[in-house]
């Protein structure tokens, strides 16, 4: 991304403009730990190398005025009544952080923002909540506010929630504002507690790729919806057995008799949120003792319950995973995020790489007739003031 022309924009678009600062905030890929953020359980993201970054001015009134350098449009409202817009759905997500801390009781200047990013939009890759963590730190510098960086991820996540309408969990904002380069981050989305942990993946030669299956994340909103009701009726089920626990995070694999108990779709529901926790915390130790075999062996192991228990997958993913898993260099392979469409991530040794690409995307697209979009991603640096 050139932020020389961002720079140039910002003087067109808003040439009185005083003082501007520049923003950036990361898209994310989750290694390992899917639908288990809103069981209260483990999740293993790492930040990648795609971004938004927004350079904004503070105004001496309340009108806010956006240009988007990707969709070429303008937007303004004013922070004294926001709502939400049909026209320029991309400035929902920022509506929607300026809502949330007026609501926590910050007061805010307007402002003029310009932003550009490149993390791929519809992919699974957190496009919005890199739109919303650069939001939250574009307010928080411009209005000198004293915010704390996990104050910022759940106004961030309650944008989402609230104004956006989109039942999330804290993963996709939490890595957005708190990633480092070369680290995954280990998150206790119970305690909020989280753990750096270095990838030592290039250590090893060998590199994070996530390939795009093309499919446009469709039932994604609903079966979300009634994945999290599904994984709420289970707790209410096992209470019976097991009085103590309050989200399916309580549950060990020691209790998997219980959980086979249940009825059918509650009883795979529950089966493989317990077993991804365990999986998260296995994959853990096996990055922190460079095992990449293990944790790939784990990466397979996460996409066969995604696939067969909560069933999120869709048969495009399914075919990525195949067709990954038989090239000599890859050591795990999985789909990521949300599910139904989006992406997979994959661990492949450098060497193999080009084998991967080629293979991948010709096999890919003669059995399905997409192209699909290959990116190598590094684990990078979450939000940050770029100046
Ligand atoms: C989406 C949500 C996250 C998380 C994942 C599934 O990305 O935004 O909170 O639930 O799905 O792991």
């Amino acid at each position: 991304m050139n932020l020389k022309q961002i720079e140039i924009t910002f003087s067109e678009q808003f040439p009185t403009a005083k003082n501007p600062i520049m923003v950036s905030a990361p898209g994310r890929v989750n290694l390992i730990g899917e639908h288990t953020d809103y069981n209260d359980g483990f999740v293993l993201p790492m930040a990648i190398d795609a971004k938004i970054v927004l350079m904004g001015a503070k105004r001496q009134d309340t009108t806010v005025n956006l240009y988007s350098m990707d969709y070429q449009a303008l937007d303004s409202f004013t922070m004294d009544n926001i709502e939400h817009t049909q026209e320029n759905s991309w400035s929902n997500y920022i509506r929607g952080v300026c809502s949330m801390y007026i609501e926590a009781g910050y007061s805010l200047s307007g402002m003029d923002v310009v932003l550009q990013g490149n993390v791929p939009q519809g992919a699974g890759l957190s496009s919005s909540a890199a739109l919303e963590i650069g939001t939250a730190l574009l307010l928080k510098e411009l209005n000198q506010l004293e915010v704390p960086a996990v104050e910022m991820v759940k106004l961030a996540q309650k944008a989402e929630n609230e104004f956006v309408g989109v039942n999330c969990g804290i993963m996709d904002q939490f890595i957005s504002m708190l990633g480092e380069q070369d680290n995954c981050l280990l998150i206790d989305c119970r305690s909020l507690d989280y753990q750096l942990v270095p990838v030592p993946f290039s250590s090893a030669n060998s590199s994070v790729v996530v390939v795009d299956s093309g499919v446009k994340r469709g039932l994604v909103d609903s079966e979300y919806n009634l994945r999290r009701s599904q994984c709420e009726q289970a707790v209410y089920e096992l209470k019976k057995e097991l009085p103590k626990i309050t989200s399916l995070r309580d549950v060990g694999i020691d209790s998997l008799d219980f959980i086979n108990q249940l009825p059918e779709d509650l009883a795979k529901r529950a089966r493989h949120v317990v077993t991804e926790n365990n999986r998260v915390i296995e994959s853990v130790k096996a990055l922190k003792n460079g095992e990449l075999e293990k944790f790939g062996t784990l990466m397979y192991q996460s996409h066969a319950s995604l696939r067969d228990d909560y069933e999120v997958s869709c048969k495009e993913l399914d075919l990525l995973v195949e067709l990954a898993q038989k090239i000599p260099g890859t050591i795990g392979s999985r789909m990521t995020g949300a599910g139904f469409g989006g992406c997979t991530v994959s661990i492949v040794k450098n060497e193999h790489l080009d084998l991967f690409k080629e293979k991948v995307s010709r096999e890919y697209q003669e059995q399905t007739g997409i192209e699909p979009r290959i990116f190598v991603f590094n684990a990078s640096k979450g939000a940050h003031k770029v100046f």
